[in-house]
């Protein structure tokens, strides 16, 4: 079989798997577009990229084992500037199952024992670009044009594998990442420095192997979110997705010293719940808050993808004196993807941003600012099959209030068989989109990305 088959083949939609139809199926080509068309006008001060990476396999897979969370990474990237869109590209992330189908050499770099696909974040670090992902793959290194160069471990300083949400104190300049990898028996709290070199701060002992996709941090704290969805090494014996549901664990929040003395850490019970994202968090006095978008339970029964009932935005408030856990529904319509304003990380903020997903993580659509102190949510809704995930924000330049920007998000439209990235202003947020730049392709439901600016 030919490449060009073997990716038409990846191309069609399986019936059988939901993350494997409709908008959720993979692309097979790798597209370099110039001089896109835009409805609008761009603002002229953004200078960069807006790159999203997410799962697209790069060959035939077995729709009955497939897990949204195990396709090679596709990274997509458009480039701005001068108040143009200067061009779109996508981009396989290189590994072992996608050399061989592209006809490629393997990636160069390190390897770290646990796999080698990352396709669930695509950021900077010290400057670099890196395709991530949690569970023991190391970061890959892309080009600024979105080739993959090399598996990283940050200059030999990543002592394990990473995190898909390293998340980025605007105070220090530095990444705050929690990771874990199956086998190692322990949860570590890793720092990024501006330099892009990694410190392990502390080793957690964690022999259940749990899941712990996101991370967040306040002024004292790193949040260690220890929730029911473990590692099972019978699961990969059988071929499936390696995670599942433990029914009989005790669900519980981490809160670290920022300084990793282990002496420090508190447990605390939390609700049975599965979370794969924080919004953010904050010291508040003797309580420390926590955002969270919550699912009521995670791969108990669904082992293709998340899909076990509706996730909504709540408030985790714990008070440090007693010890209890309380939460707040701050929105209760389907959402993830939340993102927020990431110079307030760490502190107390206002504004968040969601994406519509029902009440079964598949029902993208609008996309909600939520006033986390207010209480109202707004809702932007594309339009009739126009559908959006991760809103990301991306402030003015000199800015002062919190939510002086725009949002940036890729949209798929059906009726175009394509996607669009559509620019909000983020203050005038129900309003008519600033800018919409028309993609020659559609970009496939995937995880995350950023706005990398390009430096001044
Ligand atoms: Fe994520």
């Amino acid at each position: 079989m030919s490449t060009t088959e073997v990716l038409e083949r990846t191309a069609a939609a399986d019936a059988s798997n939901p993350y494997l139809q409709g908008n959720f199926a993979p692309v097979a080509v790798e597209t370099t577009a110039f001089d896109l068309p835009v409805k609008g006008q761009i603002p002229a001060e953004l200078a960069g990229r807006y790159l999203r990476i997410g799962p697209n396999p790069a060959g035939p897979v077995d729709p009955k084992t497939y897990h949204w969370f195990t396709g090679a990474g596709m990274v997509h990237g458009l480039r701005l500037r001068g108040g143009k869109a200067e061009w779109y590209r996508n981009r396989f992330v290189v590994n072992d199952r996608v050399a061989p189908v592209l006809g490629r050499p393997g990636l160069p770099g390190p390897r770290n024992g646990f796999g080698d696909n990352a396709n669930t974040n695509v950021v900077d670090m010290g400057g670099r670009t890196f395709a991530i992902v949690e569970a023991g793959s190391l970061p890959v290194e892309l080009t600024y044009g979105l080739e993959s160069v090399a598996r990283s471990d940050l200059g030999g300083t990543l002592q394990h594998g990473f995190t898909a949400h390293p998340k980025l104190d605007s105070v220090t300049g530095e990444l705050h990442a929690v990771t874990y990898q199956p086998g190692l028996q322990a949860i570590s709290y890793v720092v990024v420095g501006r330099d892009g070199r990694a410190r392990t701060v502390a080793d957690i002992p964690a022999p259940h192997c749990p899941m712990i996709h996101d991370t967040a941090f306040t002024a004292r704290f790193a949040i260690i979110l220890d929730l029911p969805v473990h590692f099972d090494m019978a699961l990969i014996a059988s071929g499936g997705f390696p995670f599942s549901w433990d029914e009989q664990m005790t669900p519980r929040i981490g809160l670290l010293p920022r300084s990793g003395d282990l002496s420090g850490l508190r447990w605390i019970e939390a609700p049975s719940c599965y979370v794969f994202h924080v919004m953010n968090a904050y010291d508040d006095g003797d309580a420390v808050v926590v955002d969270v978008v919550r699912h009521p339970k995670m791969f108990a029964r669904e082992m293709r993808g998340p899909s076990e009932g509706r996730p909504i935005l709540v408030r985790w408030r714990i008070d440090l004196v007693s010890g209890a856990l309380s939460e707040t529904v701050l929105f209760d319509r389907g959402l993830e993807f939340p993102r927020f304003n990431d110079a307030r990380a760490g502190q107390s903020y206002r504004f968040g941003y969601t994406a519509s997903a029902g009440d079964h993580t598949q029902d993208f659509g609008a996309v909600f600012k939520h006033d986390v102190v207010g209480g109202a949510t707004q809702i932007h809704d594309h339009g009739p099959g126009r559908h959006t995930l991760e809103p990301v924000f991306v402030a003015r330049d000199g800015a002062t209030a919190e939510d002086d920007g725009w949002i940036m998000a890729y949209v798929y439209d059906e009726a175009r068989q394509a996607s669009d990235v559509v620019i909000l202003d983020a203050q005038d947020f129900e309003g008519p989109p600033v800018a919409v730049v028309e993609l020659p392709v559609r970009v496939p439901y995937g995880f995350h990305g950023n706005w990398i600016a390009d430096p001044a």
